[in-house]
């Protein structure tokens, strides 16, 4: 059998997939500050709107309006974005209950309601600074997983990571749990930053295991796919 397959549509990256983020799959998005995590989920989005595939963009702690400001600076090609949203195609949404009760209301009322395939959860940080301690983290994380695994979507949710480099990765409950996990990097290269990023995992797909570099350019992210990052 065929592995359905959700294209990012992000240049670059779905190579590096295989094809794309196997369906029904979690994926973490890690990165430090400015990252490009939220360019990335948004791209994501509005990639598969453009195809044909509703999304919705959950934010947890700017508001939509924010993120769209942004989006919109950032990604001047997205033209058609308040078209999109009008036709509900994607959609930007911020729950007004705290914690992944939120996330679950808005989920179940869109993949039903809408027909939503792709979600973005940003960030799960709020989420994991709200839980009292480790135990009390794993089991929201564990209720968050199996909310997800019910449901017919295909997810990103990004999460902030303080310490990270490509030579000491810290695990966290996050690696274990999810089915993917992307890194973003902004490595240091003396008088300037590098972005860069690599597939850490992917469930049930062969994906690059390179550490490639990418920009964010008002036409898109672009993934340099085969080019080394120096
Ligand atoms: N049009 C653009 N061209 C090039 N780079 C851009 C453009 N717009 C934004 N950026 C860069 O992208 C970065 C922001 O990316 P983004 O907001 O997606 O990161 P983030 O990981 O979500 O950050 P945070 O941790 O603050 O949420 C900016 O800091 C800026 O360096
Ligand atoms: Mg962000």
């Amino acid at each position: 059998m065929v592995l359905e397959r959700v294209k990012t549509g992000i240049e670059g990256l779905d190579k590096m997939l295989n094809g794309g983020i196997p369906a029904r799959r979690h994926v973490a998005l890690y990165g430090g500050p400015g990252c490009g995590k939220t360019s990335f989920g948004f791209e994501y989005i509005y990639r598969g709107a453009k195809a044909g595939e509703n999304g919705v963009y959950i934010t947890l702690e700017e508001t939509p309006d924010e993120i769209l400001d942004n989006m919109r600076n950032t990604f001047p090609m997205m033209s058609d974005v308040d078209s999109l949203m009008e036709e509900n195609k994607m959609e930007i949404a911020k729950p007004d209950k705290l914690g992944i009760e939120g996330v679950a209301e808005i989920l179940e009322d869109r993949i039903v309601n809408n027909e939503a395939k792709r979600v973005v959860i940003d960030s799960l940080t709020i989420v994991k600074v709200m839980t009292r301690d480790i135990a009390d983290y794993r089991q929201t994380l564990f209720e968050f997983l199996s909310l997800l695994r019910n449901l017919d979507c295909t997810t990103i949710t990004t999460v902030e990571a303080s310490k990270i480099s490509k030579e000491s990765v810290e695990y966290e409950i996050e690696h274990f749990v999810m089915d993917g996990i992307i890194n973003l990097y902004n490595l240091d290269r003396g008088d300037k930053r590098i972005r860069a990023l690599e597939i850490f995992k992917m469930r049930g797909t062969k994906h690059s295991r390179d550490l490639v570099p990418f920009k964010v350019t008002p036409s898109g992210i672009k993934v340099y796919v085969g080019e080394k990052v120096f």
